[in-house]
């Protein structure tokens, strides 16, 4: 058998091509040398049909052996990577091995985000397969990050045939496991709590969640771990399946009859037809791919690792990020410009570094059923320029963002009025409205055009340093009024595809530029966006207490840095919980830390303590951002306390954080086991001048004091002792 294996630092991933052509899996776990081919065994099945190829022999069957990208129509009934169809309707494909290369370096994606690395850093592996009766030739590309242990998948597919054919489906990446017994572990979610995670056991058949919203959605992640069924935190075999990419998605688990397990993940392929003509080619997007034997931390602290340091672009992959004010639970659509004056000048004199302008400043967007694509400055309601505002903002020393909704359009605009057909209406039927807006058409070049060219010129009219593009509905009625083959999947991909353009224009135009992404809260945290927008805006849910849930879900696959948290007002205006400000400083402060509330309305005493968070934020950013982040509780399950702790890489600080959830009469005590410490050194704690073995703090705990009330909050700051460092 022809072998061809990746190794990284700590993991090999091994596929064989056989006798006939087939690209077989044959391993992917910790580091093994050799030809791993003996793993596979062949007994005659039944109802598991065999090659022609073969020949009498009746052992081999595509049905049963582990495949690298298993495709419809081959004999194997399982859940397919690939599924073409030709234009009188046949179904299928059968792919067999034509070449492979190792090329230094990582590969890109053309208009996709990818994983980026320096050569020295990343290599990649093209296989090449091919469909004799079609003429498509699909690559499958592998880059590989070995210090990471990191490995990246995606696949070009190219009609070198004479007719056309239609792709029904073209996975990212699949996985096949010939033994275990597993655990899925997902993160579903709704507007307002995303990311819960849940751990199941596999079952026979399959378990698929998917996006059909066009973005990724607040209801499903394109992220999923399989884990042995022992696996915890801190032990154990489980590997980490990401899409880079914002839209339809799917992500699939399939234990067959023989228990054998298939993972993927890729473009949903229910109501996917992309027509790909002669001479032309489609690229799947990218999914990122870590395995690690030491349990699911180790795994979150790979994939932290890899977007800070291979998905994320900028000035603000390194740079500390702005402490802001932004506008939106403070005022909504009500305001006027002096108002925003007012909010900078009392966010400055506590520290903020920046003002965000919400929702508002545009078109007429007094309430959310007009304005929508009208992107010029409502100067009537600003009172002025944006740039008097920015410049007002910009005199108090602090910088200043601007909130857009690029996608959406509202019946009641200019826009819609003079172009109907750029929003997604299916002719003969009414549209279905979110929020009350319609969706453009960004499958559309000349509708992106528009809409940047509207904004830029927004922006180049006032020092804009931060963008926050929002999208606030999910996608139907998917139409797009141009010439040529209406497939729902084609519009929803290249839908994303304009996006992104979107996005790299903004980001090659201004490059200095923070940009946050947002969905109605974290509807669209994915790692595409994070290729374009260092930060997401986790949750509209701005609650202390569930954002502990939503962050600690976020946290398996994305970095603290990545999450967009800020403090809001008590009451809470999702939940109407009432929490100290204490404790909303606390949880903001596991993310991209800023207030979100009306500043005039705090006392005297509450002011002095937000400077003080905001000094508390700014000595520890470092730490949040860099250091490696432990969860130390699980929602749901550790029901009186929620903690966390940050850990320098070199072990010699961390911070740790806690808040009590739950009180009762008589209250035994807690303790919180850290983690990360170094076992053999003094931790001494900054506020107190206690000292803490490493030791005893890991492995006996922090005791938590017992004190009256609910939602009480400790940020514990430990340092190793100079002397013995
Ligand atoms: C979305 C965002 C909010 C806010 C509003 C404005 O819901 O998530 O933060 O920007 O839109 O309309």
């Amino acid at each position: 058998m022809r072998l061809i294996t990746l190794q990284t630092q700590h993991t090999t991933y091994q596929m064989g091509v056989n006798d006939l052509g087939f690209l077989l899996h044959l391993y992917y776990g910790p580091k093994a040398d050799g030809d791993m081919s003996w793993l596979l065994t062949g007994y005659d099945r039944g109802f598991s049909g065999n090659p022609y190829d073969a020949g009498d022999d009746r052992t081999f069957s595509l049905d049963v052996v582990p495949l690298e990208y298993p495709c419809y129509g081959s004999g194997d009934f399982r859940s397919p990577a690939f599924n073409i169809r030709n234009s009188r309707g046949v179904f299928g494909a059968d792919l067999r091995f034509r070449q492979y290369d190792v090329i230094s370096g990582k590969y890109s994606i053309p208009g996709l985000p990818n994983v980026y690395a320096d050569d020295k850093d990343a290599y990649t592996v093209e296989v090449v397969l091919a469909d004799k009766a079609s003429g498509v030739e699909v690559v499958l590309k592998y880059g590989v990050l070995p210090k990471l242990d990191a490995i990246t998948r995606s696949a070009v597919v190219r009609n070198r045939g004479n007719q056309t054919i239609y792709i029904d489906k073209a996975g990212s990446a699949c996985l096949d496991f010939l033994s275990g017994d597993y655990d899925l572990l997902h993160f579903y979610g709704r507007h307002a709590m995303e990311r819960n995670l849940e751990r199941v056991p596999l079952i026979h058949g399959r378990q698929d969640f998917s996006s059909r919203r066009g973005t990724s959605s607040h209801q499903h992640n394109p992220f999923f771990i399989l884990a042995d069924r022992e696996t915890t935190e801190d032990y154990g075999s489980c590997y980490g399946m990401m899409l880079l990419y914002s839209g339809n998605f799917s992500c699939e688990a399939e234990r067959d009859q023989f228990h054998q397990t298939r993972i993927q993940t890729g473009l949903l392929d229910e109501m996917f037809d992309y027509p790909l003509g002669p001479g032309e080619e489609f690229y799947t997007p990218e999914a990122a791919l870590v395995y690690t034997q030491g349990g699911l931390t180790e795994l979150s602290h790979k994939y932290h690792r890899l977007i800070r340091e291979h998905v994320v672009r900028g000035k603000y992959k390194t740079g500390k990020r702005p402490v802001l004010i932004n506008n939106w639970e403070a005022t909504y659509l009500e305001f006027t410009g002096d108002q925003i004056i007012e909010i900078g000048r009392q966010a400055a004199e506590l520290g903020v570094d920046m003002l965000v302008l919400d929702d508002g400043w545009f078109g007429k967007r007094d309430t959310d059923d007009s304005g929508l694509g009208d992107w010029y400055v409502n100067e009537e309601k600003l009172g002025g320029s944006l740039k008097r505002i920015a410049d007002a903002v910009n005199g108090t020393g602090m910088k200043f963002g601007l909130w857009i909704e690029p996608e959406m359009v509202n019946e009641d605009s200019d826009l819609y009025r003079e172009h109907p057909d750029w929003a997604y209406v299916i002719p003969g039927r009414r549209p279905v409205r979110g929020r009350n807006q319609l969706v453009l058409d960004f499958s559309r070049k000349e509708v992106v055009d528009h809409i940047f060219e509207q904004i830029s010129a927004v922006i180049d009219g006032a020092n804009v340093e931060y963008i926050k593009m929002d999208m606030n509905r999910s996608i139907c009625d998917v139409f797009s009024a141009v010439e040529g083959f209406q497939n729902y999947g084609k519009i929803m991909y290249e839908y994303v595809l304009g996006v992104y353009d979107f996005l790299e224009r903004l980001i090659q135009r201004y490059p200095d530029m923070l940009i946050e992404g947002c969905s109605g809260g974290g509807g669209r945290f994915d790692a595409g966006m994070l290729y374009y927008t260092p930060q997401i805006w986790c949750s509209d849910n701005t609650d202390a207490i569930e954002r502990i849930r939503i962050q600690h879900g976020t946290s398996f696959g994305y970095p603290i840095s990545a999450v967009g948290s800020h403090v809001s007002a008590a009451p809470n205006h999702q939940t109407g919980r009432v929490t100290e400000l204490k404790t909303r400083g606390v949880v903001a402060m596991a993310g991209s830390f800023g207030y979100e509330l009306d500043l005039s309305l705090l006392t005297e005493e509450e002011k002095a303590e937000v400077k003080e968070q905001i000094k508390d934020y700014k000595k520890y950013q470092e730490l949040i951002y860099t250091g490696d982040y432990y969860r130390l509780h699980t929602p749901g399950k550790d029901t009186e306390i929620a903690a966390w702790v940050f850990v320098s890489q070199d072990r010699s600080e961390a911070l740790l954080n806690i808040v009590s959830l739950d009180t009762h009469g008589n209250e035994p005590a807690n303790y919180v086991r850290m983690r990360g410490l170094d076992p053999e050194k003094p931790y001494l704690c900054e506020s107190t001048g206690k000292i803490y073995s490493g030791a005893a703090l890991m492995y006996a705990g922090y005791p938590v004091p017992v004190v009256m009330g609910e939602y009480k909050t400790w940020q514990v700051h430990l340092t190793i002792e100079k002397e013995s460092a």
